[in-house]
């Protein structure tokens, strides 16, 4: 396999231990879950209470957060759309890997841009990659403000908030959708699993 980029004379080299390999030793498939939401929406907290339920299923998983990446791998990025972009293309490589390591892997970032959210889609094979759109109205995030960047943003204080001064671009075609605005946390991690379930995608049946 190759890629593009700005080294010559990078090599890729094929492992004997293939991802099929790790897959049959863990007894189950691995793929990406990407949730994509607002801010408050309760991307994290979904995304962490799928990996529970997973992990009791002897499922290897590991979940990417939005807030925790941007203290690390991302430290270097700022909101703006050129930094939003390679932070969702920066993750977006990161799950590759991850499931090339026979891991399921989830995410829980905001990834506003339609594109940015295809662009990441277009690296797996169908059905390797499942968006999941925790739906919620801007009104019930606000009123949630869990970290009162809500408030700031509307005071002007903080630039490019997604959803005040900044747009979030709905998924058209998300595999799974949740709605926190109805749906008791339980209510929407079941509908996440059942989809995985449909799908053959749990290692035992649930
Ligand atoms: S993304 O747009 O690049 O996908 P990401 O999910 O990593 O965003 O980070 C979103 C989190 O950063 C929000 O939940 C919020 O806590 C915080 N944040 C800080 N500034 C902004 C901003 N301008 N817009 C959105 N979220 C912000």
């Amino acid at each position: 396999m190759t890629g593009s980029n700005k080294s010559e004379n990078v090599v890729w080299h094929e492992a004997t231990v293939t991802r099929a390999r790790r897959e049959a030793m863990n007894g189950h498939k691995s793929f990406v879950l990407w949730f994509t939401g607002l801010s408050g929406s309760g991307k994290s907290t979904i995304a962490h209470a799928v990996e529970e339920r997973l992990h009791q299923l002897n499922t290897r998983t590991f979940v990417f957060d939005g807030d925790n990446v941007r203290h690390g791998l991302c430290s270097d990025l700022s909101f703006s759309e050129a930094d939003r972009k390679e932070n969702i293309r920066r993750i977006g490589e990161m799950t590759k890997l991850f499931t090339e390591a026979g891991v399921v892997a989830m995410t829980a970032f905001i990834s506003p841009f339609r594109e940015e959210r295809q662009r990441v889609r277009d690296l797996f094979e169908d059905g390797d990659f499942l968006e999941v759109y925790v739906k919620c109205s801007l009104d019930v995030c606000e009123e949630r403000d869990v970290k009162g960047l809500y408030k700031k943003a509307r005071a002007g204080l903080i630039p490019n908030y997604t959803g005040i001064s900044s747009p979030y671009e709905e998924p058209e075609a998300a595999e799974i959708v949740v709605e926190t605005d109805k749906q008791e946390l339980e209510e929407s991690v079941d509908i996440v699993l059942e989809a995985l379930r449909r799908r053959g995608l749990l290692s035992v049946a649930v």
